[in-house]
């Protein structure tokens, strides 16, 4: 009884905020490695799906490991009648002396790639599904160093291992956390090891912005507040970007009070980040924003309590933006990118605006704040304004900005508004080639007008009734842009992962991390940027 009180009192003294982030290591991919470990080495092989029954359609490593087993695995394989089916796996052990498990994974039919319907990859797609599924099922059976195969796209590989294995467990107790796995690529057999080496690196590297955007989501709101997302963001990339960290003097002094009248409800202060990354010398960078808030009680327009906690994920754009500029900065992308990112709590208390109440922002335009629930558009309007003082080629902003935009589209893909055809198009094929979807949506007048219908002031930060929720959301912040090249994402909708995605586990998703980099990616291809 006595020891079981002291166990209690010790893991009440482990929750305490600062004896966390004390001996909290700020972790972006893989986990630490002990020396002293005993290494259980496993590899996985890919297979098509192949209707015979008496042959298996190798990739090409898996055939090459398959002749140098004697051919045991493809005859132990054709052991059983039924052959293997896209997404489904065999566990063979002691066919090879290097491995204690060998796992063959099925990557779907030979030849697939772009779904038109689907708007996605399908062969990316399911090697990503594929190869997630055979790490996960060999750290589950003690394994914890995987060669794994290519299976003929090296890239998604090291994205489907890479996002299978995160899990965010560092508050937790050491022997309920994930083990730490070290994974390669199997590249013995390769013509050219060096081009697959820098493949499969490129994907670690996407896959480990978006676990980063992942990780901050998760952060429970008392650890991961405005000052400490700064801190983190600080310790991850003031390495290879500038980072600024802009205090509530600042924000005052540049005359934010759209962005200052969401901060007023909390205790924490709000913080601005501003990002430089310089891939490039250039008079355009090209600008990311993201919706910063580290948790949205609603304000006055209080939410209901139940599934609140979620709302600690509300700073989701935020992350994403930083886990973007990590990848981008990592594979030295040839671009010259800055960040805006307004942070702060929507807390509701005696100094939190009240419904009714009007606001000015950056740009002189007056709002009425009907509802103190509609904050992340008010902490954009700021943030627009201001990005638009360095000329940006053009504007990319996230934000899980409305539950409408989870009605319209669910986690299937995230909504995109934009005033251009061009960057549609771009991001559209970024999102192809990451496999994170996005879908179009519209910027009508329509829209505008409903917010443009105000008692007060210029602006009101709702559209009256609940319809078309995303539209009005979108239309209220296309009144802080002029420029040309401007695409707003709602990304509520895919800010969690309840099993939608097979190679992401259940919690904050980290989408559409990967497709803003290849993006990025694709807009450092241009001359202007
Ligand atoms: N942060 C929420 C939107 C949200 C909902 C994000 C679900 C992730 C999951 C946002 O600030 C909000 O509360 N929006 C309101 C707007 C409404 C009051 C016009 C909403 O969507 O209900
Ligand atoms: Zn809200
Ligand atoms: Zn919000």
């Amino acid at each position: 009884m006595a020891a079981s009180i002291v166990k209690r009192v010790n893991r009440v003294k482990k929750l305490n905020v600062s004896h966390i982030s004390a001996r909290y290591k700020f972790l972006t991919g893989s986990r630490h490695f002990s020396t002293s470990k005993q290494w259980n080495k496993a590899l996985v092989l890919g297979v098509y799906e192949n209707e015979s029954t008496d042959s298996i359609d190798f990739t090409g490593t898996a055939r090459k490991f398959d002749e140098k087993a004697d051919g045991q695995i493809s005859q132990l394989l054709l052991t059983v009648k039924k052959p293997l089916k896209c997404g489904k796996t065999r566990t063979l052990h002691a066919v090879d002396p290097e491995f204690s498990s060998v796992l063959v994974t099925c990557i779907g039919k030979r030849g697939e790639g772009y779904d038109e319907l689907e708007t996605v990859d399908k062969g990316r797609e399911s090697i990503r599904a594929a190869v997630a599924k055979a790490v996960l099922q060999l750290r589950e059976l003690g394994e914890n160093e995987i060669e794994v195969d290519s299976c003929g796209d090296t890239e998604a590989s090291a994205e489907g291992c890479h996002l299978a294995l995160f899990s965010y467990d560092d508050l937790k107790a050491e022997k309920s956390r994930k083990p730490a796995v070290r994974i390669s690529c199997a590249t013995r057999y390769s013509q050219d090891k060096n081009s697959m080496e820098k493949e499969w690196r490129k994907g670690a590297i996407l896959a480990e912005g978006q676990n980063l955007s992942r990780r901050l989501m998760e952060m429970p709101a008392n650890l991961l507040t405005p000052t400490k997302f700064a801190e983190i963001v600080k310790e991850q990339l003031a390495d290879k970007c500038e980072v600024l960290v802009r205090d509530k003097d600042w924000a005052e002094s540049m005359k934010m009070g759209s962005f200052l009248s969401v901060a007023r409800g909390s205790v924490e202060p709000p913080v601005f980040l501003e990002i430089e990354y310089k891939g490039r010398q250039s008079d355009s960078p090209l600008a990311l924003v993201g919706k910063g808030v580290t948790f949205d009680t609603g304000g006055i327009s209080i939410k209901p309590s139940q599934g609140m906690d979620a709302m600690r994920g509300d700073m989701g754009g935020a992350a994403c933006v930083a886990g973007s500029l990590l990848s981008v900065s990592k594979l030295q992308l040839p671009v010259h990118v800055k960040a805006f990112i307004p942070l702060c709590e929507n807390m509701p208390s005696g100094s939190a605006t009240k419904p009714g109440d009007v606001v000015t922002a950056m740009n002189g335009k007056t709002i009425q704040v009907d509802n103190t629930d509609a904050e992340g558009r008010l902490i954009l309007a700021d943030a627009l304004c201001y990005s638009e003082q360095f000329n940006p080629s053009l504007i990319l902003d996230m934000a899980t900005l409305t539950g409408a935009i989870d009605v319209a589209l669910g986690a299937g893909a995230a909504g995109v508004f934009t005033n251009s055809e061009d960057m549609w198009n771009k991001l559209q094929k970024a999102s192809v080639r990451s496999g994170d979807r996005v879908w179009r949506m519209p910027l009508f007048n329509h829209y505008t007008k409903k917010i443009t219908e105000c008692q007060l002031a210029d602006l009101n930060n709702i559209g009256g009734s609940r319809s078309g929720g995303a539209c009005t959301a979108a239309a209220f912040l296309k009144e802080f842009v002029n420029n040309k090249n401007w695409l707003h994402l709602d990304i509520a909708g895919v800010m969690s992962n309840s099993g939608d995605v097979a190679y992401l586990g259940k919690g904050m998703s980290g989408r559409p991390t990967r497709t803003v980099i290849e993006f990025i990616n694709l807009m450092s291809k241009e001359t202007n940027n």
